[in-house]
Formats: C-alpha cells, structure tokens, sequence
C-alpha cells in the first residue's frame, strides 16, 4: 500500500505557478523582496520547474510589475526551471534579457477570452507569437505556448476540441518544445480531458504536454485523474490553490499543489515534492496577500496526521479490546 513517505512510482513533473498565476490576480501589490523570497523557497522543495513572473504589460497586470528586478533578484537552485509568461513580442525582449530558462508564451483557444485578455484576435496572437518562436528558437530558452480556455471559454461556452489540436498543430510545426492546456476558468470534466489528452499524446507524442487546471467548480484533482489515465506527466498548480486570470470573469484558484502532491504520493506517483516544507510555505501565505488561502491538506493535516484518542474514552477502548483478544 502506498504512504506519504515514499511515492517511489512513475515521476510526475510538477511546476509551480504561485508566484506567476497565484500573484497576478491578487489585490495587493507583493512587495518585490517577498516574492523573491518566495521563489527562492520554492526552490527548495524538488519543483521541475517554477513560473517566475510575468512580462507582460504593467497596465495590465500591475501585480507583476516588477518582472525584471523578481528575475534578476531570484537564487537559481540546480535541477529547477526558471519559466517566465509572455504574451507578445515586447515581453520577449524584456524576458530575454533576463536569463530565463523557459518562456511560456500565452494565447487563447477561445477568440473572446484572447480578445478580453490580449486585446487583439487569436490570428494576431498567432502571428506575434510566430515571431518570438522565430527569435528565441535557437537560443538556449526553451519555449512553452499556454493555450487559455482550451476546455470551455466564460464568454463562449464550448471550445472545439478541433480548433484547440489546430493551434498545437501550428506550434508544433514551429518547432515548439511543449504546450499547455489551460483550463483558465474551471470548465472541464474529467470524459473531454481524457479526450483531449488521449488525442494530443496520439498525435503529437513528441510535445512535452501540460495540464493546468483551476478548481473553479471543484473538478480540478478530478481532472488530474482523467490526464493521468491518459499519460500525461507534468502538471501546472499553485501553492494554496492562488490564482486565476483577471480577464477571465469568474476565474478563481488553480489546483492546490499541496493537495495535488498530497494525492499523487498516496497513489505512489514519485513528484520529488518536498510537501511538509511546501505545507510550510502555504501556511506562510495569508501574511503575504491578506487573506486565508484554500489549500486542504493545510486545513485538515495529512492523511497520515493522526489524531490522539480522547483520554476519557481511550481507558474503555483498550478494555473493549483486551476483551476482544481474550475470546
Ligand atoms: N511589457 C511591457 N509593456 C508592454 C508590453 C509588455 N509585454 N506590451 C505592451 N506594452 C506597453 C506598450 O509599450 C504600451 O505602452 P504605452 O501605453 O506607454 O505606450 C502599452 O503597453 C500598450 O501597448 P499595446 O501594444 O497597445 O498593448 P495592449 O494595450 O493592446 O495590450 C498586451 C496587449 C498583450 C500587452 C496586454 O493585454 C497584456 O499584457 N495582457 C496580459 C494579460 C495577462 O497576463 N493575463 C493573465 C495571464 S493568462
Ligand atoms: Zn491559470
């Protein structure tokens, strides 16, 4: 039976988005100092890979204003990619300068989620982020493209399965290293991601696939399920569960990675996650943005956290049982 002390199975690569996807949709403004600090931290707990920040524009995303002096600032640890978001050709220049290991580049499967987020169509986004692949491939930065709402979109409801393996398509023909399918704001169930998965991992089988899950409506662990039944190896989640897009109405947590790791160690899935000291860090997170964080695991304890017996009814127990073993 698998424990919490050893996992030891097939490996899950696990990349933590707090300090991108958790902060961005904060109210307060994490002074630059904490979220260094908070990267570093993370680093220490056996990540594949952290997404840092993000570049893009500082009017629309005025959390991550500081992307720059939070990249430059960070101690890199061995072992863990250093990932940074970027939507457009300004925010590659800016990324590029700044030592990154891997730019993930963002669009939309969704026409309006790309237009309420980017301010231009899916084309546009296309055709901009053709150019970044064209300048960075070559280099040492590997490159990511974030497909949004590839499972349902807040303002068009279904995204065609179609229209999504299109886009991989199309990236994948420009020599892209991975992709990640974004459930920006918790539309998917478990029967369309096994779907989805089955055909990317059918068709693209060379692509280093990423699920990103939010918990919007619950199903976020539900999901995972349905990806990992389908081979899917790397998971995107954020520490306490922060998260979500600010373009994306209703869009709230990305799946909790304590809990995320907490259920894969269970199932003996090998994440090389550290999860008391991620525990740790989770429960240092109200103080940082201001408000309680959603995490499970932190709220109840783990599984194997056991409880003492009240001592008024523990005397009965053992004598009940000491009777038992007699007859
Ligand atoms: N970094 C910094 N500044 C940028 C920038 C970038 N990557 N891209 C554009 N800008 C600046 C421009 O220089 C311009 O500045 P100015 O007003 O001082 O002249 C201003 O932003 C507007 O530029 P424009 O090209 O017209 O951009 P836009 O207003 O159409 O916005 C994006 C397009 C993509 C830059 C913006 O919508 C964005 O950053 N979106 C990100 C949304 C996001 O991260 N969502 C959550 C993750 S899914
Ligand atoms: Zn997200």
């Amino acid at each position: 039976m698998s424990n919490l002390k050893t996992g030891g199975g097939k490996r899950i690569f696990m990349q933590e988005v707090c300090p991108r996807d958790g902060l961005q949709n904060e109210a307060v403004f994490v002074p630059t100092a904490e979220k260094i600090a908070l990267v570093n931290r993370l680093s220490q707990c056996g990540f594949a890979k952290v997404e840092v920040t993000s570049f893009t524009s500082p009017k629309a995303i005025p959390a991550l204003s500081d992307a720059e002096e939070v990249m430059k600032g960070i101690r890199r640890t061995e072992g863990v990619e250093y990932s940074v978001l970027v939507p457009n050709m300004r925010g590659a220049e800016r990324a590029m300068a700044c030592q990154i290991d891997e730019a993930n580049l963002v669009m939309s499967a969704s026409e309006s989620h790309n237009f309420t987020n980017l301010r231009m169509g899916r084309e546009a986004s296309f055709n901009q982020l053709s150019q970044v692949i064209a300048e960075i491939k070559g280099s040492e930065v590997a490159i990511n493209v974030s497909l949004s709402a590839a499972f349902g979109c807040p303002f068009e409801g279904d995204v065609p399965e179609n229209s999504v393996m299109n886009f991989i398509d199309r990236f994948a023909s420009l020599g892209v290293r991975g992709i990640t399918l974004c459930d920006t704001t918790g539309m998917a169930y478990p029967t369309q991601v096994a779907s989805l998965c089955q055909k990317v991992k059918k068709y693209f089988p060379e692509l280093e696939t990423t699920l990103h899950f939010h918990d919007t409506r619950g199903l976020a662990l539900a999901n995972t399920l349905a990806a990992l039944s389908e081979g899917i190896d790397r998971f995107d989640a954020s520490t306490g569960g922060l998260g979500g897009c600010p373009y994306a109405p209703g869009a709230s947590g990305n799946v909790c990675t304590e809990d995320m790791v907490h259920m894969l160690t269970l199932m003996g899935y090998e994440t090389q996650v550290d999860l008391p000291r991620l525990m740790g860090i989770s429960r240092g997170l109200a103080s940082l943005i201001g408000h309680e964080v959603h995490g499970s695991v932190v709220r109840a304890g783990k599984r194997d956290d056991l409880h003492v017996m009240p001592e008024s009814l523990e005397q009965n127990f053992n004598a009940c049982r000491q009777a038992r073993e007699q007859v």
